[in-house]
């Protein structure tokens, strides 16, 4: 099973390491539940956005529409073996 992951802060807590925080956590959750990977979408110009799911792991893997908008689709598949 795949799961979105979103995340939104208050603006005057940006760029603290708040997101990239919260995304690894994420992903360590889905991690403990047994799931296959985790997914999520941004504009392209959301640098900030792309940013944290780099630094969470997530790779991206395609261009696709969401709400009417092109969005970037990151995954990271939580089956495979994590490297040492
Ligand atoms: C996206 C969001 C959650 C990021 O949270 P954050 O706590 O600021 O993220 P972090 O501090 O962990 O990391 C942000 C990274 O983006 C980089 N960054 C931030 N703004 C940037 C910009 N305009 N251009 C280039 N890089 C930028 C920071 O330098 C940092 O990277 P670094 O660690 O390599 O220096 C936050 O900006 C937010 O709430 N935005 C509004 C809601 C939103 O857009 N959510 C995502 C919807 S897809």
């Amino acid at each position: 099973m795949a799961v979105e992951l979103p995340w939104a802060l208050v603006p005057e807590r940006w760029n603290e390491g708040l997101g990239t925080e919260a995304a690894v956590a994420a992903v360590e959750t889905a991690r403990r539940l047994g799931l296959s990977e985790v997914v999520a979408l941004t504009l392209r110009t959301n640098t900030a956005s792309r940013r944290v799911m780099d630094k969470a792991g997530l790779r991206l893997m395609d261009e696709i529409e969401h709400a009417g908008l092109p969005h970037l689709l990151y995954r990271l598949k939580l089956d495979a073996p994590e490297a040492p």
